[in-house]
């Protein structure tokens, strides 16, 4: 393992559980002291000297790369290059951009090393006791490492969390679209947790209480049982609740907008993601929310309806809109599956979702089976099971969207995944109006609903 921090030093004490022997490699001589405190009577190699850290494997090598995404994955293997031989095996395992992934591939086949983007999601306590692994790259060479990578997976059903998806950079781009899921679902949650606190008036300990129940329910995953949790959690420097000592401005390290640019470029929607990335800008502006805060009113309407009937609502809401955001991910893999050639298996990553990553959710034992059935299903709204569940609860979010609107509490993604729906329905949108704009300004021509071809009308104004 190249790289010790949080996520390499508990994936190697993991991989060390499971019998298998290795070794660690950080340059920083404080990281490599961490992994020895952590490992007990374990028998690890460690060390901060690259050169006696590749002596000390046994070739043709397996090494994990657990270091920041970026320069610093090129600048590793610049260092590690000269030192390998043909046939090693680099698996880097961050959160490398796909196209990344794709060049290092290509550079280090011409030395005879083999390099896979694997995507590993779960967290520290994942990498430590079980993660969700997305691997991808040459078929023949996962076979060597996939005993070690299922036995330090999660386990649903005894059904390990990690398969391998594809070829060339397929894991680096699963594990992409499960982060840009994973904006879209935290995004809906902290809109929920808006209308419950400001609509809904309640407290913490409520609030504590309605996700605990949530995650009981239909709504059961990681996500909103975390939640839960976090609004039980007190601060250590005061007396309040720690989440109303957190400021508002939320951070992010990428992944949820390369999940955009890459959807955009793909001309894929994936408008609920989309708008989670947007809002952590929005967020970020703090000091400008401020100042138009003292300038700009709302509608000033109070919210005096049933609180439980707004819990039950937006359970639903949230619900119809993690399906949509769901819909929207396994949209994007189908398309770029072709576009790609990474001919991934949705079944596959829906299954290994199930278990270890930050997006795991019973709704997941939905979609694995709805692709089982479907594989090439484009968009999953339009199986019968999960449309029918749509379908029975658009009526809440319906009205959550309406109380959101009246009490003027942001809700952009639970409108987004509703519009979404509704367009998405609609065998008419108003794109003709938008053809003949174009065609009238800029000559852009349209094709005819009626006959085939492509058409340019003087429009009225050319007359003139
Ligand atoms: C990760 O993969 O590191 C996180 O799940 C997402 O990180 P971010 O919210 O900092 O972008």
């Amino acid at each position: 393992m190249i790289g010790l921090g949080t996520m390499g030093r508990n994936l190697v004490l993991n991989i060390s559980d499971h019998g298998y022997s290795v070794a660690g490699f950080d340059k920083n001589a404080a990281q490599v002291e961490l992994l020895k405190k952590d490992s007990g009577d374990r028998n690890l190699f460690t060390t901060s000297a690259l050169e006696e850290f590749v002596n000390a494997l046994k070739a043709p090598r397996v090494i994990l790369l657990l270091v920041p995404a970026g320069k610093i994955v090129d600048e590793v293997i610049q260092e590690l290059k000269p030192l390998l031989s043909g046939d090693d095996l680099l698996m880097d395992c961050g959160n490398s951009h796909f196209t990344d992934t794709n060049t290092r591939i290509e550079e280090l086949a011409k030395s005879g090393i083999h390099f896979m983007g694997v995507g590993i999601s779960g967290g520290e306590s994942g990498a430590r006791y079980g993660p969700s692994i997305m691997p991808g790259g040459p078929k023949d060479i996962y076979k060597h490492v996939a005993p070690m990578l299922e036995s330090i997976s999660a386990k649903v059903k005894e059904e390990p969390c990690v398969t391998w998806l594809g070829v060339g950079s397929a894991g680096h781009y699963v594990k992409m679209v499960h982060n840009g899921i994973e904006y879209g679902l935290m995004q809906l949650i902290s809109e929920a947790y808006h209308l419950l606190k400001v609509a809904g008036r309640m407290n913490n300990d409520e609030l504590h209480d309605v996700f605990s129940e949530w995650n009981n329910g239909m709504l059961h995953s990681f996500l909103i049982e975390i939640t839960a949790d976090i609004f039980a959690q007190k601060d250590e420097l005061t007396s309040n609740s720690l989440v109303d000592m957190i400021l508002d401005s939320a951070h992010q390290k990428g992944t949820g907008g390369w999940t955009s640019q890459d959807a955009m470029k793909l001309q894929v929607p994936i408008p609920v993601i989309d708008i989670a990335v947007s809002m952590r800008d929005l967020s970020a502006f703090k000091k400008e929310r401020e100042a138009a805060q003292q300038k700009l009113e709302g509608p000033g309407y109070k919210f005096e309806e049933d609180k439980k009937a707004l819990v039950s609502w937006l359970e639903q809401a949230l619900y119809f809109s993690m399906i949509t955001t769901y819909a929207q991910g396994m949209s994007l893999l189908h398309y770029a599956s072709k576009e790609y050639k990474y001919d991934l298996k949705l079944e596959n990553i829906a299954s290994i979702w199930r278990g270890g990553c930050i997006i795991r959710s019973s709704l997941l034992d939905d979609i694995k089976s709805t692709f089982s059935r479907q594989s090439d299903l484009s968009n999953i709204v339009t199986d019968d099971g999960i449309g029918q569940k749509l379908m029975q609860s658009q009526i809440a979010i319906r009205k959550i969207v309406q109380i959101a609107v009246d009490t003027g509490i942001p809700v952009p993604a639970l409108m987004g995944s509703l519009a979404y729906y509704d367009s998405y329905r609609s065998g008419w949108l108003p794109a003709n109006l938008i053809q003949a704009q174009r065609d009238y300004f800029g000559a852009h021509t349209y094709e005819r609903n009626d006959r085939e071809g492509t058409f340019h009308t003087k429009w009225n104004h050319e007359n003139e």
